[in-house]
């Protein structure tokens, strides 16, 4: 990858570049001291998923890296940097094709799983640290059985090959560029509520990757980040980022 190419794109931003490494957000929260940057691995061997799942990609065609910022908000707003960030993501897909989101934080392209997020905190000096790992299925055009039909990359979408430090240096650019967005909890839903396409719709999803599996029709976002749901019976429900996932 070229790095001298991201780095001159980025201003005060610090950039780590490693061949291999087990999860990008393991290696920046014991490694990376700067304020703000990313740290960026060709290929990850340990890659972790949201709900203890794994997180598989292929060295040099899929993008792996960790935005680190370090930025002073209110920790019940914190939610709002998941949002954020899949938005920016899907902005900038929306290129090779017809990006969707998903809650709490999927981005789609044909309503098959194209990037997810990662994101996880530690507060330092009273800021908020967050350590947001991002995983891109770019270039590789193979997935395993269980995933083949709910997973996909842009290459699979456009047919071509995608330049990957290209689309590297564009959500870098733009996450840093428009991050004070954050401070706007409610324009970050509402753009983001514009390419979610759930509300009204039947889903089943699992509790903590439970064994059983519930159905019911999605409400709304709301604007603490969670998601409201109505069950069979009629009740609402309201869930938040890491308590549910959707089945396709
Ligand atoms: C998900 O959808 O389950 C989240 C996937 C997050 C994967 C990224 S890849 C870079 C960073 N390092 C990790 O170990 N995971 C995240």
């Amino acid at each position: 990858m070229d790095i001298k190419k991201i780095k001159e794109n980025l201003q005060e931003a610090e950039v780590i570049y490693l061949d291999s490494v087990d999860s990008t957000n393991r290696y920046a929260k014991e490694n990376f001291s700067g304020s703000e940057g990313a740290v960026i691995s060709d290929e990850q061997t340990k890659g972790r998923g949201r709900l203890s799942h794994r997180w598989e990609s292929k060295a040099g065609k899929d993008l792996t890296f960790t935005i680190v910022k370090e930025i002073s908000m209110d920790i019940r707003d914190a939610f709002i940097m998941n949002f954020y960030t899949s938005l920016i993501i899907c902005r900038v897909l929306k290129k090779f094709g017809d990006t969707q989101l998903k809650w709490p934080n999927d981005i789609l392209i044909g309503g098959k799983k194209v990037s997810g997020i990662l994101t996880e905190t530690e507060s330092k000096n009273g800021n908020i640290r967050f350590y947001i790992g991002i995983g891109i299925n770019v270039n590789s055009t193979y997935f395993a059985d269980e995933i083949n039909d709910k997973a996909t990359s842009l290459k699979k979408v456009t047919g071509s090959d995608i330049d990957i430090e290209n689309l590297l240096t564009d959500i870098l650019k733009d996450f840093f560029n428009g991050i004070e967005m954050v401070y706007d909890v409610k324009k970050v839903l509402t753009e983001w509520k514009k390419d979610f396409n759930m509300i009204n719709k039947e889903v089943s999803f699992r509790v903590n990757d439970a064994q059983e599996a519930h159905h019911a029709r999605v409400l709304d976002v709301m604007n603490d980040g969670s998601i409201l749901l109505e069950m069979l019976n009629g009740e609402k429900l309201k869930f938040y980022s890491g308590e549910i996932s959707f089945i396709y």
